[in-house]
């Protein structure tokens, strides 16, 4: 599986990308509020520029198609690099087919996001033009916290992903370490994990049962010193 890092932080991208195995980038506007951007259209170009050989993907921010279009010819203009990120629904319910369609007749990389069932990724690859990079993600995570088991909708979407082959399968909301091994267990071609996680993953993983139990108390006595009992 590919591991990308899903964040909008630039002091964190670039820390991350010291890594090896992160191969590419995601960002969504939630993430871009957290890191505190501001000027959106100058955060993009700085990333391209200092990332400009791995996939990175962009969110559109409108919810009218014409706008929406004029925003993705934006972002996709910055690098080659660039999968405009678009919501699979608007926020009043739409289906964004035709513009998934309209942007990749247009020869745009789409990253069709917010995922949640395996109609809405049926609906996004029979609405996207063959011959064009696309990424579909799914919200792994999402599904989960609403009490769902997530795996019959990642089995799937594997499943009707493969029959296109220019889409690339994503799985998004990355709860923990455990999913990347899901992920690539599965076959799932790309996930792309919080830097939070990335951290656990190059300190924690591999660690024996004991290493967790002698890490586990270790922790409880500094916290026991530290609360002077
Ligand atoms: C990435 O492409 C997604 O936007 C991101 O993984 C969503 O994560 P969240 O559901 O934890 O907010």
């Amino acid at each position: 599986v590919k591991i990308f890092s899903d964040g909008a932080d630039l002091a964190d991208m670039e820390a991350i990308n010291q890594n090896d195995f992160v191969t590419g980038f995601t960002t969504n506007p939630s993430l871009l509020k957290k890191a505190g951007v501001t000027d959106y259209l100058a955060f993009a170009k700085t990333v391209v520029a200092k990332f400009p050989d791995e996939p990175i993907s962009f969110e559109v921010f409108s919810n009218d198609f014409d706008t929406m279009l004029e925003e993705a010819k934006l972002l996709a203009q910055l690098g080659d690099n660039v999968y405009v990120k678009v919501p699979i629904r608007t926020t009043d319910g739409q289906s964004t087919a035709p513009l998934l369609h309209s942007l990749t007749e247009a020869g745009i990389s789409v990253n069709v996001t917010a995922i949640a069932t395996s109609d809405q990724v049926k609906e996004s690859l029979e609405a996207v033009v063959a011959g064009v990079p696309v990424i579909i993600s799914i919200f792994v995570g999402r599904v989960a916290d609403t009490g769902v088991d997530p795996m019959p909708f990642v089995h799937d979407s594997i499943a009707l992903t493969k029959q296109y082959p220019d889409a690339e399968l994503l799985w998004a909301s990355t709860r923990e370490i455990y999913n990347i091994i899901q992920a690539d267990a599965l076959g799932v071609d790309i996930i792309t994990v919080p830097p939070s996680i990335i951290a656990k993953l190059v300190t924690k993983f591999g660690q024996s049962g004991d290493d967790v139990t002698m890490a586990t108390v270790k922790g409880f006595e500094s916290d026991i010193q530290a609360t002077g009992l």
